[in-house]
Formats: structure tokens, sequence, C-alpha cells
């Protein structure tokens, strides 16, 4: 018996996968989030997510120039504030720790692109990511303090605003605040579809920004739906998203096909630090490859549609690439 087709012409060599592979990676679709701290000589390994560490702005420098030397040239930068209160004041502070982070990075390394999380979670001493009255999360009155902090972000020298929050209307208040304080030419690239999932857990042990009380199923999305996903990324887009992001990415693969299908903005896949986490943790054991599984997650993002990856595995990909 004689198969008619036969798709092992195109696997027979090398040279014939790679002209027929139909997605690369490329060191310029990394962005490589940090966790920066109030202090002096801190750079502590987050317990949960190995070689990842809270930077405190004298350590940034090292850290920087890493970075540089393996060609990553976007960041995105949370701060983990020493203090919080009920309102989340050090979100838009002056000199808040993300401000001060931004204002360094920028005047010691001005070619890196900053991208800054605009979220209040880590500065609310209840870890909510809005305003909290009789253990309710307010929508409208969170609008008018994250449009603040995007502000003060902006001023530091943040060139992307990225709001977290998932607050109706974010998207519409901080282009609004943006546009009024002078900073029309600030994209957003807005966390429109993100998940109330449980792959945050050792980024809320980095950032410190655990809730309190309950979680946050009033405003993030139900991990059951899809469909809705479209209305979340239909209506940042209507309110002047530049790029769309969806989050978390490995359990999600499905919805980020169905945003790159459905809008024509770039977007951009957050792989967790939960994903990173469970890779990390195996790869410590030795019970999988770490370079091949995390290229292979990498690859089947952008597969799945993804333009950019916001990935903790940054550094290990560019020194890969490298070398491949
Ligand atoms: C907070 C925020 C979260 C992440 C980024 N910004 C967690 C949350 O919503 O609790 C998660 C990132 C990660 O898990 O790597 N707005
Ligand atoms: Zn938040």
């Amino acid at each position: 018996m004689q198969p008619f087709m036969r798709h092992r012409r195109l696997r027979a060599n090398e040279v014939i996968r790679n002209l027929v592979r139909e997605h690369h990676l490329h060191v310029e679709d990394l962005i490589y989030p940090m966790f920066v701290v109030e202090g002096e000589n801190i750079k502590n390994e987050v317990p949960s997510m190995p070689g990842v560490f809270h930077l405190s702005l004298d350590r940034l420098e090292e850290e920087l120039e890493e970075l540089k030397a393996l060609g990553i040239s976007s960041l995105m930068v949370f701060g983990v504030p020493a203090e919080k209160d009920e309102v989340g004041s050090q979100a838009d502070h002056d000199h808040g720790i993300v401000q001060r982070a931004i204002r360094k990075i920028k005047e010691t390394h001005p070619s890196f692109y900053v991208i800054a999380d605009t979220c209040l979670c880590q500065y609310t001493s209840h870890g909510h990511c809005g305003i909290v009255e009789n253990g309710e999360v307010l929508n409208d009155p969170s609008l008018r303090r994250l449009a603040a902090t995007a502000v003060s972000q902006a001023e530091a020298g943040a060139d992307m605003i990225a709001p977290s929050n998932m607050m109706d209307g974010f998207v519409y208040a901080i282009r609004k605040g943006l546009d009024e304080a002078g900073y029309a030419h600030i994209p957003i690239l807005s966390y429109a579809v993100k998940y109330a999932s449980n792959y945050y857990g050792p980024f809320r042990d980095a950032a410190h920004s655990t809730p309190e009380f309950g979680d946050r199923r009033s405003y993030q999305m139900d991990p059951a739906n899809a469909r809705e996903a479209m209305r979340e990324a239909a209506s940042d887009v209507a309110e002047g998203a530049d790029m769309l992001m969806v989050k978390p990415a490995m359990s999600y693969m499905d919805v980020i096909y169905r945003v790159k299908e459905r809008f024509d903005l770039p977007v951009v896949v957050y792989n967790v630090s939960g994903e990173y986490s469970m890779i990390k943790a195996a790869a410590l054991n030795g019970w999988i490859d770490e370079e091949k599984v995390v290229m292979e997650t990498m690859l089947s993002f952008k597969r799945a549609g993804a333009d950019l990856i916001i990935t903790y595995h940054a550094k290990d990909i560019a020194r890969w690439l490298r070398k491949g």
C-alpha cells in the first residue's frame, strides 16, 4: 500500500523544516517584567519564582546592563511599595516606588521602552484593584485613581501605560486623563481580557497583592467564558486601546486566537507567574527539558496569535536564541 499524501516530504531534514516553519520567536517579541522595591542593596529571589528578584533602585543598574547585553529592550515595571492604605495613595505619588524606578531607568538607560503596569492592588491595604466600600469594589471612583496613577507614571517617563484593574471604562478614563495632561502620544496596552485566574499566585507573593478578603471575580473574567472576552476587547478598542492583552496565556490559547482573528490591534499575551513557576519547578526537578519546553510554549503563543509575549523567561530565552 503506497500513501498518496506524504507530509513527511517537508520534514525530511533541518533545512526543509526551517524553510516551511510558519512561526518564529525573536528577542524583539519579549517584554520582561520587573519588581522594584523600597530599600537599599536588595536583590532577593522571590521564593515561588526561581530566577525572579525583588530589586531596590540601587540594584536596578546591574539588571538593566544584563538585559541590554541580552538584547531585551522592553520592560514592564511593577512597584512594591513600603506603605499601603485604603485608597492606594502611593500608586500615583510623584515619589512612589514605581515613579522613581521609571525615572531612574529613563535617566540611566533611555533606550529601554518602559511599560508601566497601572493598578492599585499593590498599593491598597485591602489588596483589591480598586476603591472598596462596604466590602465592595467600586467601579467609577476607582477610575479617577487609575487615571491619576497613569498620569503620574507618564510624568515619570513611562513610554506606555498598561492598565490591569478591569474596571469598566478604564481605558477611556485613562485615555482622557493622559490627553488632558499632555500625554496624548502615550499608548495604552489594555489588559483587555484578564481572567480571575489561580495562576497569579506566585505574582501575588512577589507583589504582596493578595486580596485581604474575597477574590477578584467581580471584576476579572470567569475562566469559563470566551465569547465574553470579545465584548471586553471590543469595549477597550472603542475606548481607545492601542494594544490588547490576553492573560493568562497558556490556558487561554483559544482566547488569544479569537482576539487575533477578531481585532486588528497588536495582541500581547502575559505568560503569568504560575505558568512560569510550574515550568521552573519541573525543570529544577529534572522532569522536563527547560529550554525545549519554554521555547515550545513561546512558539505556541505565537501560533495562537500573539505578537508580543510578557514573560519571566525572557532573559533565558534571549540567551537560548543567541546560542541557537
Ligand atoms: C494586578 C496584576 C496581577 C498580575 C499582573 N498585574 C495579578 C492579579 O490580578 O492579582 C499577574 C501577573 C502574574 O501572575 O505574573 N493587577
Ligand atoms: Zn490589580
